[in-house]
Parts: structure tokens; sequence; C-alpha cells
């Protein structure tokens, strides 16, 4: 399996719930190194933006309001098979149907508040990395 990058964002409820180390603790045991990190808190155009593919979605606006209300952290993953690992320990997008021993399963609080973000592909990953990175901000280079 080739070497991949990929997108992860502890999402506010993460950062707000002490949950950083224990998302980066599951990344680390499952062998994806972290190669770029950053805290921001992003802006609603930021927001809008980086999620414009759910624009027609019912849960966009609240989407939106809930990834602008705190602070987050961004990363770059990497490892083989980097993208799929990563949804992998992620789990499905609503709790209720996340595999056990995902992070979303053993911490997500509701649909809308499942505590990382992960690209789903290798074209977004590599959108989503440039939407939040440089090429030179990510190790090693
Ligand atoms: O994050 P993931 O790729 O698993 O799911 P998505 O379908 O790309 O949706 C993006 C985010 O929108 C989710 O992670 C949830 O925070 C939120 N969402 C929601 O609030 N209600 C839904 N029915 C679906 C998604
Ligand atoms: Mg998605």
């Amino acid at each position: 399996m080739p070497v991949e990058r990929t997108l992860s964002i502890v999402k506010p409820d993460g950062v707000a719930r002490n949950l950083i180390g224990e998302v980066y603790r599951r990344f680390e045991a499952a062998g994806l190194k972290v190669i770029a990190a950053r805290m921001l808190q992003l802006g609603e155009r930021e927001a809008r933006s980086f999620y414009a593919v759910h624009k027609e979605r019912p849960f966009y606006a609240d989407l939106v309001r809930y990834m602008t209300s705190g602070p987050v952290v961004v990363q770059v993953l990497a490892g083989e098979g980097a993208i799929a690992k990563n949804r992998d320990i992620m789990g499905a997008t609503d709790p209720k149907k996340a595999a056990q021993g995902t992070i979303r399963a053993d911490l997500a609080e509701s649909i809308e508040r499942n505590v990382v973000h992960g690209s789903d592909a290798a074209e977004t990953a590599a959108d989503e990395i440039a939407f939040f990175f440089r090429s030179t901000e990510l190790y090693p280079r």
C-alpha cells in the first residue's frame, strides 16, 4: 500500500472536551505519523468554504456554526493507506452507527459533534491539506 497523506481536524467539541491527546494517541498507535499540526479558529467564510461540498444540505448552517464555535487542531497524517486508515480510526459519521473502538463510537456526542474530520479520498486529501498548510510546513520536507 502506498504512503499517503490525509487531513485531519480535532473539531471544536474535541478540543473543548480535552480530547486532543486521546485522538493523537489513537493515530500514533495505528502507525500514522503527524507531519504537520496547528491550532486555529475557523472564520465563517473559511468554514463555509471548507465544507462547500455540503452547502445544499440541511445541516450546513449548523455545521458552519459548530465548526466556528471554538478552536480546532488541524493536522496532516502520513502513512501506508493513511486516508482509509484514518477513516477507519474515526468511525462512521453518526456515532450510533460507528464501529466499537472508533473515535466517534467511543467519544462523539452526536452526528454533528463527532470530534474529528478526515479527508475521504486522495483528491480531497490534497485539496484539504493545501487549504491549511504550505508544502514547506510538512515534515520531513
Ligand atoms: O465527517 P464525515 O466525512 O464522516 O461526514 P460528512 O457527511 O462529510 O459530513 C461532514 C460533517 O457534517 C459531519 O462530520 C458532521 O459534523 C456534520 N453532519 C451533520 O451535522 N449531520 C449530518 N446528517 C451529516 C453530517
Ligand atoms: Mg466528509
